[in-house]
């Protein structure tokens, strides 16, 4: 079994959802779970604090414990969660991935298995780039990135309007952010959280 940490920002909630059925899934399978909210940034608290649904998602969140570097070398895998902004990662994750340099030089997140949920306002807005742009500094880290395979996830050929790619699991928000995910979105994104943890088993098995 796995020690797996899901992390992730979430600003109105979608990317809040799909983490925890993340986190359901990969604890059904017996993996020791930790989930984790990754700290909000004062310009963006004073730029949303305005709207309604910014308040009710973080006051639905309140009780989440902040991630931390520990947790992050704790984890044998990681699940990211994190939603666009303007088609790449959201400053507050880029953030903390900035403070994780003394692990990087150190080695300490090599070899660690990881995977990455989206969420976006459009179809087209940023769905694949942003997990594609978002694994970078998870190469530079020496992660082992896991996608979503076709032959696991039926959804990904379906004709429906619903998230997923074979880079990962994603959810549409729309335009005005009052979709929710749906069932295919997030089944997908507990499978990518099982796949992640059944990789970083396997690796911590041959060390
Ligand atoms: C500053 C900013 C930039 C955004 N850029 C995009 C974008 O490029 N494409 C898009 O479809 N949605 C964009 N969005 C919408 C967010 O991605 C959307 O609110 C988010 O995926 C919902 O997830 P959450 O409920 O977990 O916060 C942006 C939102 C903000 C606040």
């Amino acid at each position: 079994m796995a020690k797996l940490l899901v992390t992730y920002y979430s600003s109105y909630g979608h990317i809040y959802e799909m983490a925890k059925v993340a986190r359901n899934a990969a604890e059904a399978e017996n993996h020791e779970v930790k989930l984790r909210k990754i700290p909000e940034l004062e310009a963006a608290k004073k730029a949303m604090s305005g709207q309604d649904a910014y308040l009710v998602a973080q006051e639905a969140q309140s009780e989440e414990k902040e991630v931390t570097l520990a947790d992050l070398e704790w984890a044998d895998g990681i699940v990211w969660g994190i939603p666009t902004r303007f088609g790449n990662m959201p400053a507050q994750v880029k953030q903390f991935i900035d403070t994780a340099g003394g692990l990087w030089a150190e080695g300490k997140l090599e070899d660690k298995a990881t995977g990455i949920i989206t969420s976006t306002n459009t179809l087209h807005g940023g769905q694949e780039s942003t997990i594609l742009s978002s694994m970078l500094p998870l190469i530079h880290f020496g992660m082992i990135f896991v996608g979503s395979t076709y032959g696991q996830n039926p959804e990904l050929s379906e004709d429906k309007l619903q998230g997923g790619s074979p880079y990962g699991p994603s959810t549409v928000a729309g335009p005005d952010g009052s979709k929710v995910p749906t069932e295919g979105d997030l089944n997908m994104a507990g499978r990518l959280a099982k796949r992640v943890a059944r990789v970083a088993a396997g690796i911590q098995s041959t060390k």
